[in-house]
């Protein structure tokens, strides 16, 4: 077939593409499952303890509020990533943010009702990204 050659090459090039950018997908998500397993999850567990156990002195205060700025902070990195132009990604992220931006005030008035609602809310934040990423990213490895 006479068009064989560079029709060959064309798609050649094209895999080559799309390895490419699933190389740079894997690289997301090792980045971001490290993310999670370093700042996310050890970060919104002491956010969400005080469900089951209220601060009892100023330094646990603290902690909570430390470990809910520190989850502010990994939603900024979360919208860096290239799903962070992504609607369900950008809106999660957004909303664990300012759920976590609660946390740190209700600390400010030591309020842990208050607390534990935002708490609540920012668990809905990472269930509503995990309902759409979670999977999809595990398949992509
Ligand atoms: C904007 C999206 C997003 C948000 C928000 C988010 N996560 Fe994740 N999370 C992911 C993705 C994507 C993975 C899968 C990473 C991978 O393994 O490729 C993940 C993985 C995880 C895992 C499994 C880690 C492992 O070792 O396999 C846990 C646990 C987790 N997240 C907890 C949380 C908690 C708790 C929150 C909220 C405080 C949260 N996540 C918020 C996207 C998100």
């Amino acid at each position: 077939m006479q068009l064989g050659k560079p029709f060959g090459v064309v798609v050649l090039i094209f895999s080559m593409a799309r390895a490419c950018i699933a190389a740079n997908l894997n690289d997301t998500n090792i980045e971001v499952k490290k993310q999670m397993q370093e700042v996310i999850i050890p970060a919104s567990n002491t956010v969400f303890v005080i469900a089951n156990e209220a601060p009892k002195n100023d330094e646990e205060w603290r902690k909570v509020k430390v470990n809910a700025l520190a989850l502010v902070e990994s939603g900024k990195w979360l919208l860096k990533t290239p799903f962070g132009s992504q609607p369900i990604w950008k809106q999660a992220t957004e909303q664990m943010m300012t759920d976590a931006k609660s946390v740190v005030k209700a600390t400010d008035i030591k309020d842990t009702e208050k607390a534990i609602e935002a708490g609540d809310a920012i668990y809905a934040a990472c269930e509503a990204c995990h309902s759409v990423y979670l999977n999809k990213s595990a398949s992509t490895k």
